[in-house]
């Protein structure tokens, strides 16, 4: 298959385009340079040009502080950005894979959320990702949408310039203690596993939305404590309560997923448990690099 990947630079695009190429595809990796997703006639130029059997978006305006005040350039890159995809995908004939978060919800739940349940975003950010989701769902026949959460990869995110784990290492190494919150939760998943499992829902052929997160949940604070163990920090974590930092973005205290739909496919691997899964990347990426 040919394949295009935007944001082909960033965390969950560099695996996507290493998984891709793994798996015998032909890649087309496209850079901010390349296309700019919400710029109509930039976006048709390069999918047009690009000839692909399938899409990835794996680009966002996902700085969730920024998109509070910078909201036309959240909703442009979010939303307006899928809805060109799937006009694309519909007119070209590609299907197109959209990420989008687990923040489309807001917590209430206390449960781990399942694709039909009914989202209700908090914030900015979520609010154009859940647009972002309708376009890519409604305006092509060949649309997927995979939700994601607490992601983390070998390239820190391009615009966050850092990820959780990368933080993390730098604060131990910097700051006398570090405190973590005890009262988010969610399901961290490493990028490299979501590139080969959005594979494996391409390859099923079945469209729709998704959810792909790694099996169980845990608190920030259980995540960075993992992340001491593995790595054996020795800098004091000290557990604290979002109620210490004060932010002016609303977020969902409780975002853990169900993979349900992926979970229905036939011949697919479930996802392996958040710790596990950390446990590996840490011993792949950062063992050996700690002093
Ligand atoms: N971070 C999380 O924990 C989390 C949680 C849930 C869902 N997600 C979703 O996961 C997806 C991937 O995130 P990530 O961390 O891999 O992002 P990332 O590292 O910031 O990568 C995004 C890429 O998109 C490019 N890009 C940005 N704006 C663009 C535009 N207007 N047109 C074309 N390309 C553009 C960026 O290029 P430049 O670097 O050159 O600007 C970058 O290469 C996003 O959809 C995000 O919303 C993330």
């Amino acid at each position: 298959m040919r394949i295009a990947i935007i944001g082909a630079d960033g965390q969950l695009g560099t695996d996507l385009v290493e998984q891709c190429a793994r798996e015998g595809h032909e890649v087309i990796p496209l850079t901010y340079g390349d296309i700019h997703i919400e710029e109509w006639d930039s976006a048709a130029a390069a999918l047009t040009a690009a000839k692909p059997d399938a899409v990835f978006n794996a680009a966002a305006f996902h700085n969730v502080p920024k998109c509070e005040t910078e909201i036309d350039q959240a909703f442009a890159v979010n939303a307006r950005g899928p809805l060109n995809i799937a006009k694309l995908s519909e007119q070209l004939g590609f299907v197109h894979v959209h990420y989008s978060t687990d923040y489309v919800f807001d917590g209430k739940k206390q449960a781990p959320y399942v694709e039909t349940d009914a989202p209700n975003p908090l914030n900015v950010y979520a609010a154009s990702k859940l647009t972002g989701e309708y376009f890519a769902l409604n305006y092509s026949p060949r649309g997927i949408v995979i939700r994601l959460s607490g992601i983390y990869g070998r390239i820190p995110s391009m615009m966050k310039g850092n990820n959780f784990v990368s933080i993390m290492v730098k604060l131990a190494a910097e700051k006398p203690e570090v405190r973590v919150v005890t009262d988010e939760i969610l399901s961290p998943t490493p990028t490299s596993e979501i590139a080969e499992k959005s594979l494996a829902i391409l390859r099923s052929g079945e469209m729709g939305l998704y959810h792909l997160v790694s099996e169980g949940e845990c608190s920030w604070f259980e995540f960075a404590r993992t992340i001491w163990d593995t790595l054996e920090l020795t800098t004091p974590l000290v557990e604290t309560s979002v109620k210490e930092f004060a932010s002016p973005v609303k977020r969902p205290f409780y975002s853990v997923l169900d993979n349900a739909h992926y979970n229905r496919l036939p011949n697919v691997q479930p996802m392996t448990h958040w710790k596990e899964a950390l446990v590996k990347f840490l011993n792949a990426h950062y063992k050996n690099t700690i002093q």
